[in-house]
């Protein structure tokens, strides 16, 4: 089962997949824990060239191609022989970040950056898309505060409103593939959430 982890900055995503990875393989699940962009050797040097402070001339159409070069590499490289072998994939973000920040936040066409993504990913969607909800201004402060400041938080306010209003847009379209968590809730009341909601599904899956 393929389980994406989708949010603004500072949603808290990335502290809270460890403990929900280790949490499944106590359950018996084998558990593969990946990231985007990045999660392959060249999708970590894309990684860097996204994220670097260096780079403001970087326009939204080149950061595309590079999220998405990035991910065709980890789809086929990482994530597609780990969904074969039969274990749970726990993504930090994946092709709904790119509709979210490159579509609804700085206006890119959304039809072309499906058919973009499809085109990436040879076609393979999550089965699960966790929206870790959370308001703009208390994720990026949490953010600064713990240092972790890159090109990509730097953009206005507005774009990430416009990322997080994205998100429930998304998650409204198609509400059998997401489940919401409300993200402003203290870190273990946030991590009891997702163990539930994930267990649930796999035990649907059966
Ligand atoms: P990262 O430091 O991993 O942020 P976070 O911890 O919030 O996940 O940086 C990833 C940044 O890349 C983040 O600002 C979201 C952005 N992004 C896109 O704009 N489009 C994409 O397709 C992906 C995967 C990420």
């Amino acid at each position: 089962m393929f389980i994406t982890l989708e949010g603004p900055e500072g949603s808290g995503k990335s502290s809270q997949i460890p403990a929900l990875a280790q949490y499944l393989e106590a359950q018996g699940y084998r558990v593969l824990c990946t990231r985007e962009p990045g999660g392959t050797s060249i999708g970590d040097q894309i990684r860097a060239v996204l994220t670097s402070m260096d780079n403001p001339e970087l326009l939204p159409r080149t950061e595309i191609l590079l999220f998405l070069a990035a991910r065709a590499q980890l789809v086929a490289q990482v994530i597609r022989p780990a969904l074969r072998e039969g274990k749970v994939v726990l993504c930090d973000r994946y092709g709904d970040s790119t509709l979210a920040y490159q579509g609804y936040g700085h206006g890119l066409d959304l039809n072309s950056l499906r058919a973009m993504l499809n085109f990436a990913t040879e076609g393979l969607k999550p089965d699960l898309t966790l929206l870790m909800d959370l308001d703009i201004k208390t994720g990026l402060a949490r953010k600064k505060s713990i240092d972790e400041w890159n090109r990509l938080d730097a953009y206005e306010v507005s774009f990430h409103e416009r990322v997080r209003a994205g998100y429930l847009q998304l998650a409204e379209e198609e509400p059998e593939r997401w489940q919401r968590v409300d993200a402003s809730k203290p870190k273990d009341e946030v991590q009891t959430m997702l163990r539930q909601i994930v267990l649930q599904r796999l035990k649907d899956k059966i």
